[in-house]
This record gives structure tokens, sequence and C-alpha cells, in this order.
């Protein structure tokens, strides 16, 4: 039996990094924050931030919003502690191959594709929502909405066309490899960061202090009316108090995923020990603050209760908001619709780029099929594996719902996280001698807070997630025990 444990070892990483082949080293501590807050903000901030309120948190979605951010502090860490030791390009997945071997490696890989290809569906989903307001609604329900919907008039979904629209053209785009360069994306970043403060300091003016009050829902809140039968019922655990300000940490920690898309560039930083901790810590609090500042305005301009409503709050919510309750302020609204297009573009593009090179390193390992390392004779892009990918992200963006793709995408980078602060306290004591030019203070408490939080936002998921996301990594390990364990390059009885 193969060794499952093998590892790949780091000086062998590190090779990577020299010679005339390796990235270019052009990029700074700012450079690396404004990467990560390209990949971080998008549908969590502008979808779920409604969701998590009017489904669970009520006016304290911004205690959900510190949760999630502790639970990344702790995490970012971690990540940071690899992320300067190792500083080769690559992820959770190459960190893990280096250190827990190939077995643990290949569990995070699989998380990984919830994070990333699920990501990208739940982002091209709240694209498409953000869309269909820009067009006043043009588009009909049906073609726009996942089967699993339906709308207060009784209009049931087919198929998410804008969805797989704008996943088409990025994957085009990718294949001709069009890199984000990091000017273009700083002007994303700028037009982002100005339209959430926008919002914030003309949305203030708005307030309703009885929006905020109670702060937490309480349990004896009456239900709300949803149409065709169904309610909103606020007398279920995860629906009101504390424990929905935790549900509603699991469900915004997606506006969080991203910020270890900054460890993907440690091969391309200028000084990788020092900047690579600067660039993962100061995205994440730069968009801390930024998103209890927005949820805080968002919660006291409309009602969380509108925000459960299908053709109410439900849909492209910052809209919603500006166009009934910012009343002199409507035109804003097409333009904030607009930038929020721009920024779920990047994300969507960052999430399908981070997956092809998941795919790519797990391929030249040896642990998925050739086909996902096979690159264009002419871009030099992994297209092949950018259509496969394209035809998996399209059919959760067209026939799944945003909410079931977004927690989906928590619950595996959550998992990647997990085994990330265990990585960190495994190695401290298999490799104490090591260089570690960042270590993440208090070790062990920091990776073991980490794991505590980022386990409670996983359990206070839904059962149906759970379960979900529990058969895909049952599968995963079917496969790699089919397939990956006896083809991995590291394996030497072939
Ligand atoms: N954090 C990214 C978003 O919110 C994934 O869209």
């Amino acid at each position: 039996m193969a060794d499952i444990f093998r590892k790949k070892s780091i000086a062998e990483l590190m090779k990577m990094t020299e010679g005339a082949n390796s990235l270019k080293r052009t990029l700074g501590p700012w450079a690396l924050i404004a990467l990560g807050i390209g990949a971080i903000i998008g549908a969590g901030l502008f979808v779920r931030t409604a969701a998590a309120a009017g489904e669970h948190a009520g006016a304290a979605v911004t205690l959900s919003f510190v949760i999630a951010a502790v639970g990344c502090a702790f995490a970012g860490l971690c990540y940071a502690e690899f992320a300067s030791m190792i500083p080769v390009a690559g992820s959770a997945y190459t960190y893990a191959y280096a250190t827990m071997g190939e077995l643990v490696a290949w569990i995070i890989g699989w998380a990984l594709i919830l994070e990333y290809a699920l990501g990208a569906a739940t982002v091209s989903i709240a694209w498409s929502e953000y869309l269909n307001n820009l067009l006043g609604g043009v588009i009909p329900y049906q073609l726009c909405h996942s089967p699993f919907e339906v709308s207060t008039l009784g209009v049931h979904g087919l198929i998410n066309l804008p969805a797989l629209f704008i996943l088409l053209m990025l994957t085009l785009l990718l294949i001709r490899g069009t890199q984000e360069s990091a000017s273009v994306n700083a002007v994303i970043v700028f037009v982002k960061v100005t339209i959430v403060l926008i919002f914030i300091f003309i949305g203030w003016k708005f307030m309703n202090p009885a929006n905020h009050t109670p702060y937490l829902i309480p349990a004896n809140h009456p239900p709300v009316d949803l149409g065709n039968g169904k309610i909103q019922d606020y007398s279920l655990t995860f629906n009101h108090g504390w424990l929905g300000v935790l549900r509603g940490a699991a469900v915004v920690f997606f506006a969080f995923i991203g910020f270890d898309a900054v460890s993907t560039a440690a091969q391309e930083a200028k000084n990788p020990k020092r900047d690579m901790p600067i660039g993962i810590l100061g995205s994440l609090v730069v968009c801390t603050i930024l998103y209890v500042l927005f949820s805080y305005v968002l919660t006291g301009v409309a009602p969380y209760t509108d925000f459960v409503k299908a053709g109410a709050g439900k849909e492209a919510s910052v809209a919603y908001a500006i166009q009934h309750y910012m009343l002199g302020y409507e035109w804003l609204s097409p333009l904030i619709s607009v930038a929020i297009l721009l920024g779920f573009s990047s994300v969507i593009l960052v999430m399908l780029l981070g997956q092809s090179r998941v795919f790519y390193s797990m391929s030249n390992d040896g642990l998925l099929p050739g086909v996902f390392a096979d690159l264009h004779p002419k871009f030099k892009t992994p297209w092949k594996s950018n259509m496969i990918l394209f035809v998996f992200v399209g059919l959760f963006a067209a026939f799944i719902p945003e909410s079931v793709a977004g927690d989906l995408t928590s619950i595996g980078t959550l998992l990647a996280f997990v085994l990330v602060c265990v990585g960190v306290m495994i190695m401290r004591r298999t490799d104490p001698d090591r260089v570690r030019p960042f270590r993440a203070p208090l070790s062990p408490l920091t990776p073991v807070l980490g794991i505590i939080v980022c386990l409670a936002m996983i359990v206070s998921l839904d059962n149906r997630t759970l379960l979900t996301a529990f058969g895909w990594m049952l599968a995963g390990l079917v496969i790699y025990f089919m397939y990956g364990q006896s083809r991995s390059k590291l394996n030497t009885n072939k």
C-alpha cells in the first residue's frame, strides 16, 4: 500500500522559485493588500449581508461580521506563517503537501474546489441579480433563477442564463491568458472601495434608529409571510438571538473568502517574508472595518425583514435599499450596480484562476488526470481545465440557488482553514528549527482558537449543507484511493 503521508520536500518546492523561469517579484505590500481586497469584496458584502440579516441575525449582522473576522484573523495568522515560510506559488494545498502529506493535501485540494469553483458560481448568481436590477427587471424570472426558486407570484425558475453568460465570458478571457495585472486590479479595488464608502456616508443620514432596535432578533419575533404559503420563522434555533448571530457569521464568512488568494502570490512578492503577513492581515483589517460600517448602515436604512421577501429586498439588496429608502438618491442605484457588477467580475476571475491553478498543481502531482495541466499551444493557459471548469461551475450557477452554492463555498473554505491551523501546529513540532520569518503569535493558542471559531461556524450551517459537503468529501476520498494514490508522482511502487 502506498504511503498516504508521503510529503513533497520544502527544498524542492523552494527550488521552483529560483532560476530564470521563476515568476517576477514585482509586488510590494500595498499591491498585495490591493490584491487581497480585489478578491475579497464581492457577493458576500453586496448580497449575503442582507440574507444573513434578514434570515438569521437581524441588525446584529455587524456582530456576525466581527465573529467571522476573528475566525479569519486566526486562520490568516497561520496562513501568513506558511506563506512566509514556504513562499512559493500555490495555496493551502501546497503547504499541506509539504507538511502533512499527500492525503491531507488531497483533502484540502478537494475542499478548495468547493471554495473556488462554487465561490465563482455564487458570485455569478449574484451578478445575475444585480444585472437584472440594473435592467429594470426585464429578464423573465424563469431565465434568471434556478428551478429551486419561486417568485412571490408563484413563477418557477428554470435556468440562470446571465450567470452562465458571465462565467463563459470570463472563462474565455482566462483562456486568452488575460491576466489581471496589478494595476487593473488596483482600479477595480479603488472603484469597489469608493462605492462602499459612498454608501456608508450617504446612507448614514437615512438610518432609522427603529431598524436597529432590538439589536438581536427576539425569539418571539412574529413570522414574516413570504407568499406562496411560506413563512420566515424566527423562532427556529439559528434564526434569532446569539445563535442567529453565529449562523449569520457562517453566512457572511463568504465575504472574507479570498484573503488567502494573497498567499498564492507569494512567489511574486518582492519581500515575501515581511510583505505576506502585511498583505494578508492588512486586507483583512481594511475589509472588516468596511464590512461592519456597511452592514450597520444597510440594516439602519432598511428593516431587515425586507431582505427575506422575494421581489422586495431579497435580491440586489443594496440597490433595493437605495431605491426604496434613500429618497433623492435614486440616481446612485444604477451607478452602484455597475460598480458592483465590475467588482463581482474581478472576484469571479480570481476564483476561476485560483481553481485552475489548484487543478494544475494537483494534475502535475499526478493526483488528477493530465488534462487539467494541458496548456494551450498558443496562449499557454490550461484551456481544457478552464473549459471543464466552466461546465462544472456553470451547472451550479444555472441550476442552484445562491444561498446553497454560497454556504457550500463557506464550508469548503472553513475546512481548508481548519486544516491550515492544524498544519501550523504539526509543523512547529515536526520541524521546529525551520526559519519562520513570520510566526503566528501565541501558538498554539492562535491555531487552536482558529480551529474552534471555524468549527463553530461549520456546525452552525444547516444540515443540508453539512450533508452535501460530507458527501462531497467522501466522494473525494473514494477518488483519491481509486485514482490519485497509485498515480501520484511520489508513488515509487509504480
Ligand atoms: N469574498 C468574495 C465575495 O464576497 C468571495 O464575493
